[in-house]
């Protein structure tokens, strides 16, 4: 990822930020010290991430809507209040991307965070505010080489703890740990388990594992974030490839034991992994159908497949905005919720 994004794909263009219900130069886009979420890690967020059509010169933003009603619907475990519609996210969505016209594959952060400078994480002090942020994103992961994964000896958050399912901020205090404690040890990433002993997911990515030619992931009671893009590979495997597909209880040898694995998420696209503890995932060689399906996930994401059009969100960076938001049913007025 680079900091200053655009002097990577348009040095003359400025680079804006949605803060404080206006757009914003990023520069100006900051917050105090005493800021809630700085202090207590009091933020939700969102990781979306938009792909470079060139022939188009359109940006295609993968599954937004699902990720604005993820961020809604989990934003009332923290008490933290939705500061606008759904709609209205939308559209500064496309808004932020035509305005930053950022010629690159990129990601897309919403985030909904406690501010008020009260002192105490008591949160119905706060209120809540809303930021929004674009910058370029390649591969956050290496999707073409195989990943060499330890499992973490840390255990994953939980949901009587820090509830996974609201990618709360200061939960990715735990994903940190993970992480850097993987790299440290000389692998690419980590699977985590839960308390109980069983797999979860990975830093910031769910796991699957292909056993018999059927798809095996954790279920959602895992402590899992219920991944946006794990829901898109269980109907690509169901609907493209008939595969079926078990959500179940996963132990820790069933790593070892399986025949393909692969990591999904909006960062790491489809990661295969062909080594988990130093064994070997089946032969040590990218599996048949991971390929299949990292294959069939990057023409949906390009909106190359018409039957999930749906899922694909195409700002035109060459068109007006005005005329983007248009066709894409979000011609309104910007007003934050009263
Ligand atoms: C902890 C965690 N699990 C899973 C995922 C994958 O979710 P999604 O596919 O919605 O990006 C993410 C985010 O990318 C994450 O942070």
């Amino acid at each position: 990822m680079t900091a200053s994004h655009n002097s990577a794909s348009n040095p003359s263009s400025p680079e804006f930020a949605y803060f404080k219900n206006q757009f914003v130069p990023i520069e100006e886009a900051t917050i105090s010290v005493k800021t809630h979420a700085f202090l207590y890690g009091t933020s939700i967020f969102e990781g979306i991430r938009g792909y470079w059509l060139p022939e188009e010169r359109a940006i295609c933003i993968f599954r937004m809507r699902e990720h604005y009603q993820r961020m809604m619907r989990n934003s009332k475990i923290f008490f933290i209040h939705p500061t606008h519609t759904l709609e209205e996210y939308l559209r500064t969505t496309v808004s932020l991307v035509h305005k930053n016209q950022l010629a690159t594959d990129s990601y897309i952060r919403p985030t909904l965070y406690k501010t008020g400078n009260t002192i105490g994480p008591y949160m119905e002090n706060g209120i809540t505010e809303f930021c929004l942020w674009t910058s370029p994103l390649g591969q956050y992961v290496d999707i073409n080489k195989g990943l060499k994964v330890c499992v973490s000896n840390w255990r994953r958050v939980d949901d009587n703890a820090i509830p996974p399912r609201a990618k709360a901020g200061g939960a990715y205090m735990n994903t940190a740990l993970i992480v850097t404690e993987a790299k440290f040890n000389g692998f690419d990433e980590a699977v985590v388990l839960t308390h109980e002993g069983t797999v979860s997911e990975g830093s910031a990515m769910n796991l699957f594992l292909i056993q018999n030619g059927k798809l095996l992931t954790p279920g959602k009671t895992e402590n899992i974030l219920e991944g946006i893009t794990r829901d898109a590979v269980l109907t690509l495997a169901k609907q493209e490839l008939g595969i079926e597909s078990i959500e179940r209880t996963i132990d820790r040898t069933e790593l070892y034991t399986c025949d393909e694995a692969f990591f999904c998420g909006t960062g790491a696209q489809i990661a295969p992994i062909t080594n988990f503890d130093n064994r070997p995932v089946g032969d040590g060689e990218i599996g048949p159908l991971t390929r299949k399906l990292q294959n069939l996930y990057f023409d949906v994401v390009k909106n190359k497949r018409p039957e999930y059009q749906d899922w694909c969100t195409v700002v035109y960076l060459d068109k007006s905005l005005d005329e983007n938001l248009k066709r894409l049913g979000l011609a309104e007025n910007l007003n934050p919720v009263p």
